[in-house]
């Protein structure tokens, strides 16, 4: 072992120590709605697919016809030659789906969040030091950007429009390029950010307005458009509700031409391979179809919400198909999770850093694939679990 190695073995066990060592579990999956693990099935509650698309045929049969047609894999950057054809045609359909311009598409949520502002953010382009206000809770993939680019990032209180306006006022100087970044749904609390008055605000401070769709595009908004509207640029991610792998960008033109010569993310990386653009070209072209499993989605995670609140539960700000079960400490999330996959539930324990000190969660995702009888199962082993703590706690 290497003589650095010790430090991180030091820093594995202090994770440990705090119930916060993460491990990779290897599950097998073979439909949208339940997972394999240790021998035995879960129902899955833990997936972003949020229609069940991975495991549809028109996804599955485009991928294997666009491979067949195109190759394994893409031979380049877009910049070099690997920029098939087909980028184009799906980058039109973006534009129109998200009513923008133009469209630019990456090889993940992540990536482009991390690339696309670091290159937005770029004081070799844009000279003055830009000013970002941050919804505090934004993923860690916008944080990395703005790291990246070495920007201080002023962040407002969670979802607070009047917090937003509060900091524009008090900092934003007119001779420096503002941002405010938000995301659509939060992944970790399944709340709405209110983008009609922020984008207002926006306006008002001529800030530019960067909002991450990931969780929203293809549930929710008409016809799967999403809940960027009012959005000067949007990225999302198409390994979410649309089945499978892959992100865009939807702005406008200048944005678009300025990111193909300055976002090392897109420049520097390998083109996305022709079968996963088969499998967004047919979830895109499925996407109006949809409507009846949106609100199959809907209904099964409000009615969810409600009874689990019911049950002494909370469940944040959630008002989408992402309800976390609010458990406080890493141990006691972790308690709920284990209680529930006893019960045959698959649902993920979320600890620091990814979600606050003292706000530990069980997120349960509900899906297309879902069931009205996994609710009720769902809702009964809750209900087991707090009669368990009830007793535990009176002897
Ligand atoms: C809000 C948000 N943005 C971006 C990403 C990253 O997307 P991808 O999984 O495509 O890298 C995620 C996924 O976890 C996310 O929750």
């Amino acid at each position: 072992m290497h003589g650095s190695e010790s430090r991180y073995e030091a820093f594995l066990a202090e994770l440990r120590r705090d119930q916060l060592r993460r491990e990779l579990t290897q599950i097998a999956a073979r439909d949208a709605r339940t997972l394999e693990a240790g021998g035995r099935t879960y129902v899955n509650l833990a997936s972003n697919d949020y229609l069940g698309l991975r495991f549809h045929d028109a996804l599955i049969d485009r991928a294997c016809d666009w491979a067949r047609a195109f190759g394994a894999g893409s031979g380049a950057s877009r910049l070099v030659t690997g920029n098939l054809d087909r980028f184009a045609h799906l980058e039109r359909k973006v534009a129109a789906l998200k009513q923008k311009p133009a469209a630019l598409l990456m090889a993940s949520g992540f990536q482009a969040n991390a690339g696309v502002l670091q290159a937005l953010f770029d004081k070799a382009a844009i000279g003055p030091e830009p000013q970002v206000f941050s919804d505090r809770l934004n993923h860690a993939s916008m944080h990395f950007g703005c790291q990246a680019a070495g920007v201080r990032q002023y962040r407002y209180r969670h979802l607070d429009a009047g917090h937003l306006a509060v900091l524009l006022e008090q900092h934003a100087r007119p001779d420096r390029p503002k941002f405010i970044l938000t995301e659509s749904v939060f992944s970790m609390d399944g709340d709405v950010a209110p983008i009609p008055e922020i984008a207002q605000l926006a306006r008002d401070y001529d800030a530019m307005l960067v909002v991450d769709d990931a969780h929203a595009t293809g549930v929710l908004g008409e016809g799967g458009a999403g809940l960027s509207g009012g959005a000067d640029l949007v990225i999302g991610t198409f390994s979410k509700a649309l089945g499978s792998f892959g992100a865009y960008i939807a702005c406008s033109e200048t944005m678009r031409d300025y990111l193909v010569n300055r976002c090392g993310a897109l420049i520097y990386s390998t083109a996305l391979p022709p079968q996963v653009l088969g499998a967004i070209d047919a979830a895109l072209d499925l996407l109006p179809s949809l409507d009846a499993e949106r609100e199959h989605v809907a209904a099964l995670a409000d009615r969810f919400r409600r009874e689990a609140h019911g049950l002494g539960f909370g469940t944040a700000g959630s008002s989408t198909h992402i309800v976390p079960l609010v458990a406080g400490s890493a141990e006691a999330a972790l308690r709920l999770s284990e209680a529930l996959r006893e019960a045959g539930f698959w649902a993920t324990a979320i600890r620091p850093p990814t979600v606050p000190q003292g706000t530990s969660r069980v997120r349960c995702v509900f899906t297309a694939a879902h069931e009205a009888g996994d609710v009720d199962k769902l809702l009964a082993a809750l209900a087991t679990s707090v009669g368990k703590a009830a007793e535990t706690a009176s002897t």
